[in-house]
């Protein structure tokens, strides 16, 4: 939060500093404390076990694996870990950063590794997720059920994979929308849209008073379908599935077999092991 209230005033200040587009992005599209609260309270509705393990592929700057180290309180706090796992050692270094900002006792039971998610070879965990639909970048089936085995190859028994998906009219055409964060602001822009592949070309600009940063991030994603995403973790050997679909109202995550017919809908769908 300190972090969040000196980059506003930097990013305010109009002197020529150099922006950083990780912590632009980290206050812009993430939330990872509440990421964090509603993956514990789900974990442990589902399996009636508290969240000790926590690996979060794709992590970026494990800005969730932090959240979630921080929460909680004792004994709890005191037996979580969470694992970071990246291919790409520049972001890397920005996570290096936010573990090292975690009061001295959480550090160690923190860890990163920087690897393809397919490959890194890190202890088990109850719960591996894959957030703002980093796992797109798998294109083809075979490789994002290669990806589903390796998550559930990843886990102690009884635990899940999560996984966030959008959709819904709106994101099957080029449209961009701009938030204002204040001190500055971002566009997210989906330039394209391939409805015989599912390819979407997804940037992130941010406007900020030292000037643009246009293209940000350039996401080259597939967009998968719940139904696409079920089936595949029923081929991985995934015991059960289910959906927690966003209240386009309240936004609130429920779990329901049936989701909102919205022009852009937000859902998760999850996984267990046996
Ligand atoms: C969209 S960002 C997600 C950041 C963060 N998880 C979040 O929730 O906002 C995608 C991240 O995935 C990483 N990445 C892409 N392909 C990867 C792969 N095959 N293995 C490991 N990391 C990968 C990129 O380096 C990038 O940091």
């Amino acid at each position: 939060m300190a972090k969040t209230k000196a980059l506003r005033s930097r990013i305010g200040s109009h002197e020529p500093v150099a922006i950083d587009r990780h912590a632009l992005y980290e206050i812009a599209v993430q939330a990872p404390r509440r990421d964090a609260r509603l993956l514990v309270s789900w974990f442990r509705r589902e399996t009636g076990r508290p969240l000790r393990v926590l690996r979060e592929d794709f992590c970026g700057t494990a800005a969730i694996s932090c959240a979630f180290l921080r929460g909680g309180r004792g004994k709890e706090q005191d037996q979580r870990r969470a694992i970071g796992v990246d291919h790409d050692a520049a972001t890397i270094e920005k996570a290096k950063h936010n573990i090292e900002r975690l009061p001295l006792p959480m550090r160690p039971r923190a860890r990163l590794v920087c690897a393809d998610v397919r490959k890194a070879s890190v202890a088990k965990a109850d719960l591996v997720v894959a957030l703002n639909f980093s796992y797109c970048v798998f294109h083809e089936r075979a490789a994002l059920l290669t990806y589903l085995k390796c998550c559930r190859r990843a886990l102690r028994r009884g635990g899940a994979v999560v996984l966030d998906v959008f959709g819904g009219g709106l994101s099957h055409r080029p449209f961009s929308e701009r938030f204002d964060h204040g001190a500055f602001a971002h566009e997210w822009e989906q330039r394209a849209f391939d409805p015989a592949t599912h390819r979407v070309d997804c940037r992130i600009h941010f406007d900020t008073p030292q000037g643009r940063i246009d293209s940000a991030f350039v996401y080259d994603w597939r967009m998968w379908t719940v139904p696409e995403l079920v089936d595949l973790m029923r081929d991985a050997g995934f015991a059960s599935t289910s959906i927690l679909w966003q209240d386009p109202r309240t936004g609130a995550f429920r779990n329901r077999s049936k989701g909102p017919a919205d022009p852009h809908w937000l859902a998760y769908v999850t996984a267990r092991r046996d």
